[in-house]
């Protein structure tokens, strides 16, 4: 099965120049979305994972299911005010735009082992504002897992003290 022919891609979406790459179209077929965890799961399984970390909202399709087959806990990275209990945040940069990203204060205990884990890396912003507070909380970061990878754009240069794993790469 050709995984990357399930990914369809939109030009000029959600502005003129980005080329989106749509995962809706592999994650509705089972066996495409099966078969997406478990290879994604298989490249990191050799790490130590405690927890698997990643960013709403793309990120939860792929990282608790990563975290269910590894048998690790999942943790929630959540947009501006969304999480009810105490939170730590950062401002970070997107392939488009500018946001704010939090997690549970009381989310990771220090020398927690943590995979994050996202659909897309792009410029890494991100997932290197993930790191940011996993490592603010004291967790270790033993891998960062990634369905797709724009290898245009470089974002494992952002990551290069990390090992960073992807499945696609565009
Ligand atoms: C997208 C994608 C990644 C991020 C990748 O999320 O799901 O999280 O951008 O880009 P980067 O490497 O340049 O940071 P988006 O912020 O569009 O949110 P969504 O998942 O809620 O659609």
């Amino acid at each position: 099965m050709d995984l990357k022919e399930k990914i369809r891609v939109i030009e000029d979406f959600p502005q003129k120049g980005i080329s989106f790459k749509d995962i809706t179209t592999l994650i509705k077929d089972g066996k495409a979305f099966r078969r997406v965890i478990k290879s994604m799961a298989d490249l990191v399984r050799h790490k130590e994972a405690d927890l698997v970390v990643a960013p709403e909202a793309r990120g939860f399709i792929i990282g608790a299911p990563i975290a269910y087959e590894l048998g690790a806990g999942f943790v929630p990275i959540r947009k501006n005010g969304k999480l009810p209990g105490e939170t730590i945040r950062v401002e970070y940069k997107l392939e488009y735009g500018i946001d704010i990203i939090e997690m549970h204060k009381d989310a990771i205990k220090p020398g927690q082992k943590v995979i994050v884990a996202d659909d897309l890396l792009a410029t890494g912003g991100t997932i290197f504002s993930t790191i940011e507070l996993v490592e603010r909380l004291g967790g270790e970061i033993s891998a960062a897992i990634f369905l797709i990878e724009l290898t245009d754009i470089n974002g494992r240069e952002n990551l290069s003290e990390y090992d960073v794993f992807s499945l696609i790469k565009y």
